[in-house]
């Protein structure tokens, strides 16, 4: 009897926690909504939840300041109103992250209400689901345009699986309960030695299936927590708000406009530059309002020509005296793909060197979804969107499928000069599919070549 007890009261203690530390996430003070309204005003531009961007990853910020450091929202109010001040006051976190990040300034929000920054907070603790994008079935390189949207299964096979566990948790309590309420009265009478006879009965005939679903439940939550656990920082669809409406459909579909023309650097480095203004106003002096037919549903010619004076209200263009003014304000976009610091990356090589080979063995592999320019092989069909999303989850994954099954052409300008004595070599090496030589072959499965 005594160990019934017992049980009964770790279990309650158990479901006790349970509730406790559910409420403790999901129970903020604060409007979760505003916030985000809030965030993506002010915040996204140096911040994002899930990863770093030029600040910190915010997402549970309020937790993880308080078990890493031991500071309270008290602290977040002032680093956010005025990190400056709170630095200069002499506070020890407020230097130690400003050094960490190279002593890049955050700026100073002194019009956030304390209210505002409550919401922000509760925003960055418990963000709605629907962003960033999660496609826990997309593993291959597809490349293309249509990303899909949403897909919240593994979350939900979570939750589902952690609701079914706790019903079941909690039909078994009252079950004991009631177990000992019958062993708590002396001697039991008739009826009652033959409810706990009956139970017995049951739990003989009926534990297999009770076990049977435990082990099951068990698996489920497994398989969600692994999925959820591997699909973290992968952003498949991620497809943020910009402060220019910028169409990629009418600028590089419409327009036909070549994506190099605006990212001109993806050929000679590392990076894709986002244009600066400068180049917008190229055409921008002259083209001041939206004549196209295209018109994208819901929006109209006066929205895209409020989107274009946003171009001179950002340079300082005095469309009227067709002159600068000279009072500039930075457009910040809002960065869509972003590799974690160890991954090196390099454009140039992909679009000079790899182009050819890309474009090839794409379209081999995609005969009714040809592409014609490079980029579409990794960004999909940027000229059908109007808003930039991911295209594929750029994982490592990924990049390695793409390494193993790209054959790669030995007599361009660059594999012949660096490849010079290996190419004979590798050709007797890599015999498989008679000689084709993809790029694992040249090291693009070497763990240094794209980690730092
Ligand atoms: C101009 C870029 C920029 C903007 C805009 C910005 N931040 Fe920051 N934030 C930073 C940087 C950079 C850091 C890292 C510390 C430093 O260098 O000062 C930081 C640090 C933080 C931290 C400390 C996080 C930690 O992990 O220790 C919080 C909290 C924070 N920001 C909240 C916000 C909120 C809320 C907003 C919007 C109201 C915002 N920031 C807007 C750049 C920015
Ligand atoms: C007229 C200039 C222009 C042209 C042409 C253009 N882009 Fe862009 N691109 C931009 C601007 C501005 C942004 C930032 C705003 C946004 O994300 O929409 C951008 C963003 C992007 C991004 C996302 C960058 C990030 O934040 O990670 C990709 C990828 C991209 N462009 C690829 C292409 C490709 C591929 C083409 C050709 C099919 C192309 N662009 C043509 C101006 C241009
Ligand atoms: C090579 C010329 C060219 C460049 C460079 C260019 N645009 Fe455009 N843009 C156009 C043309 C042409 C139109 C459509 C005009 C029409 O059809 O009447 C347009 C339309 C627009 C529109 C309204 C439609 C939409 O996409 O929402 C915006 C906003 C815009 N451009 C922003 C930008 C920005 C921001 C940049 C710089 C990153 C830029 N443009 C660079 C030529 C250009
Ligand atoms: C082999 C795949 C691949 C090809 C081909 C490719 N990109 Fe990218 N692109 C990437 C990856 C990966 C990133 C993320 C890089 C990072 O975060 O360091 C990226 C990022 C970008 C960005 C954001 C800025 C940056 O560099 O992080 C732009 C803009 C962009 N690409 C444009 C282009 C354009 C334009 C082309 C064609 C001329 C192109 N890309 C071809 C894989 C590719
Ligand atoms: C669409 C196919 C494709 C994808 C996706 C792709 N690559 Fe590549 N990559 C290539 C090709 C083709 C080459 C060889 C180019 C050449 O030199 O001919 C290459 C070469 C490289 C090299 C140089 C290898 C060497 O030994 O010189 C590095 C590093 C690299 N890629 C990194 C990456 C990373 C990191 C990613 C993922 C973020 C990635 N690649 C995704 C096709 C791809
Ligand atoms: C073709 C490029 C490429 C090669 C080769 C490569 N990686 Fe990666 N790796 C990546 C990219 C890209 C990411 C980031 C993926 C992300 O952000 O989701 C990554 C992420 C990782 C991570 C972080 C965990 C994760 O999945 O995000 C580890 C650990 C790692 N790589 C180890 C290795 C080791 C060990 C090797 C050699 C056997 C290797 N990588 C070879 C591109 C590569």
């Amino acid at each position: 009897m005594i160990s019934w007890r017992k049980h009964y009261k770790k279990g309650l203690i158990a479901i006790g926690l349970l509730l406790s530390t559910s409420a403790s996430i999901y129970g903020q003070d604060g409007d979760p909504k505003n916030g985000e309204k809030l965030f993506k005003a002010n915040c996204t531009a140096c911040h994002a939840l899930g990863k770093q961007v030029i600040g910190p990853d915010l997402k549970g910020v309020v937790d993880r300041l308080k078990t890493e450091q031991g500071l309270d929202t008290d602290w977040l109010h002032k680093w956010i109103k005025d990190n400056k001040a709170l630095r200069a006051s002499g506070d020890k976190y407020a230097n130690e992250v400003f050094e960490k990040f190279n002593k890049t300034e955050m700026l100073a929000f002194p019009n956030l209400a304390d209210k505002d920054i409550d919401d922000i907070l509760a925003y960055t603790t418990n963000p709605p689901v629907e962003e960033p994008k999660v496609d826990p079935t997309a593993t291959t390189a597809t490349g293309t345009a249509n990303a899909t949207p949403a897909n919240n299964t593994t979350s939900s096979i979570v939750i589902i699986s952690l609701i079914a566990i706790a019903g079941l948790l909690v039909w078994i309590l009252i079950k004991l309960r009631q177990l000992v309420k019958l062993g708590q009265s002396e001697e039991l009478t008739g009826l009652n030695e033959t409810r706990v006879k009956s139970f017995s009965e049951i739990y003989e005939k009926y534990h297999y299936i009770g076990k049977g679903l435990l082990a099951i439940l068990a698996i489920l939550a497994t398989y969600g927590i692994w999925n959820w656990i591997m699909w973290i920082g992968v952003y498949k669809g991620y497809k943020p708000e910009q402060p220019i409406y910028f169409s990629h459909k009418i600028h590089a579909g419409e327009q036909k406009i070549d994506c190099q023309l605006c990212h001109s650097s993806a050929k000679y480095g590392k990076v894709s530059e986002i244009p600066s203004m400068n180049v917008c106003m190229n055409c921008h002096r002259t083209v001041s309002e939206y004549n196209g037919k295209y018109l994208e549903p819901g929006k109209d010619k006066a929205f895209y020509d409020g989107e274009i004076q946003k171009i001179y209200a950002a340079t300082g263009w005095d469309a009227e005296k067709q002159q600068y003014t000279g009072k500039t304000t930075p457009v910040e976009w809002t960065r869509i793909h972003n590799m974690p610091d160890f991954v090196y990356f390099n454009h140039s090589q992909h679009v000079v060197a790899g182009e050819q080979a890309i474009i090839n063995s794409f379209n081999k592999k995609n005969p009714d979804n040809k592409i014609d320019v490079v980029c579409k092989a990794c960004h999909g069909k940027i000229d059908t969107m109007n808003v930039v999303q991911m295209a594929n989850d750029f994982t490592m994954g990924w990049c390695i499928e793409c390494h193993r099954t790209t054959e790669i052409d030995m007599n361009n300008g660059y594999n012949k000069e660096y490849f010079k004595n290996l190419h004979e070599k590798l050709k007797k090496q890599y015999p498989k599919d008679g000689g084709k030589i993809t790029v694992d072959a040249i090291g693009g499965l070497e763990c240094g070549k794209c980690h730092y």
